[in-house]
């Protein structure tokens, strides 16, 4: 079996007006893992994504791939690098040359805005007359479309609605179970739930990190960075609390209401409350 690839940021430091962003910083995650980097605002999250993405270069220390193919990008206002006059222009372009012939590159462009609810947009739509949230889900697809190993992302989700915040969040589950890595910056704790494994961004060091359900109980940890435990997994350990164990399929209101009713219909739940 192939061994998984990996993505490394190795003693990242870099300084930013006088500021030492990121301080000797190193993480790294495997093809196939959800890590959600979260950070108070501007303390270099956007920073390190670039640093990752090759677009900037740290004073010090290197970002090294070992294996898989590519890496792919989402910054936090993807509006401000579209280069496609079209949407179709700007999902095409990500396609890499292998991808070739017009009916398949249709087909895959189709395919990529279906994945994040995008398939009402006319094709000849010019990207700068969509939505901030449109704007960020045409990213998405454009990213998603050349089947990078690693994706950085960028707050994805920040400009979104509920359901389409919901949509993406399934869709980079769907990935990760095909085997891609996720780099997944956000200041949403109840978004990082649904990470494997949640770090946090503190004085250009990794303040925190571990299993998503464990960091994101830390409330000391969770103070630095500027965010609240998850009301999702306080109403679990409030549960737990009463003996009841929940398997939660998916960190959603209706994940959780799924979870309730397999367990009441698996024990004498109904019984007891
Ligand atoms: N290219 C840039 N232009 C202006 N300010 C920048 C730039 N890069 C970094 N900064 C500054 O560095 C700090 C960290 O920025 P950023 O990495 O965007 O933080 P975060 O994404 O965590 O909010 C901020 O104070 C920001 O103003
Ligand atoms: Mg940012």
């Amino acid at each position: 079996m192939p061994v998984k690839p990996t993505l490394h940021f190795d003693q990242i430091t870099h300084t930013y007006a006088g500021r030492k962003l990121l301080d000797d910083f190193s993480m790294h995650i495997s093809g196939g893992e959800w890590f959600c980097l979260l950070g108070k605002s501007g303390v270099g999250k956007s920073t390190l994504a670039r640093i990752g993405a090759g677009l900037l270069a740290p004073d010090a220390g290197r970002v090294r791939r070992l294996g898989g193919d590519g890496i792919g990008y989402l910054a936090q206002s993807p509006g401000d690098i579209f280069i496609g006059a079209t949407i179709f222009e700007e999902i095409a372009f990500g396609l890499s040359s292998s991808d070739h012939g017009y009916t398949n590159v249709r087909e895959r462009v189709k395919q990529s805005l279906r994945l994040v609810g995008l398939s009402y947009l006319s094709l000849e739509t010019n990207p700068t007359a969509l939505s901030g949230g449109q704007q960020q889900l045409l990213g998405l697809a454009a990213v998603l479309s050349s089947q990078p190993s690693f994706l950085i992302l960028d707050e994805p989700t920040s400009m979104l609605d509920p359901q389409a915040q919901l949509t993406v969040l399934r869709v980079l589950r769907s990935v990760v179970e095909l085997g891609t890595g996720i780099l997944h910056i956000t200041h949403s704790a109840d978004e990082a739930l649904w990470a494997h494994r949640v770090g946090i961004l503190h004085q250009g060091k990794l303040a925190g990190v571990g299993r998503s359900s464990e960091v994101l109980s830390d409330t000391s940890l969770l103070d630095k960075a500027g965010a609240e435990q998850p009301e999702l997994l306080r109403f679990r350990q409030a549960l737990t609390h009463k003996g009841i164990h929940l398997d939660v399929p998916e960190w959603s209101v209706s994940g959780m209401y799924d979870a309730l009713l397999a367990y009441s219909s698996a024990s004498s739940f109904s019984e007891r409350v």
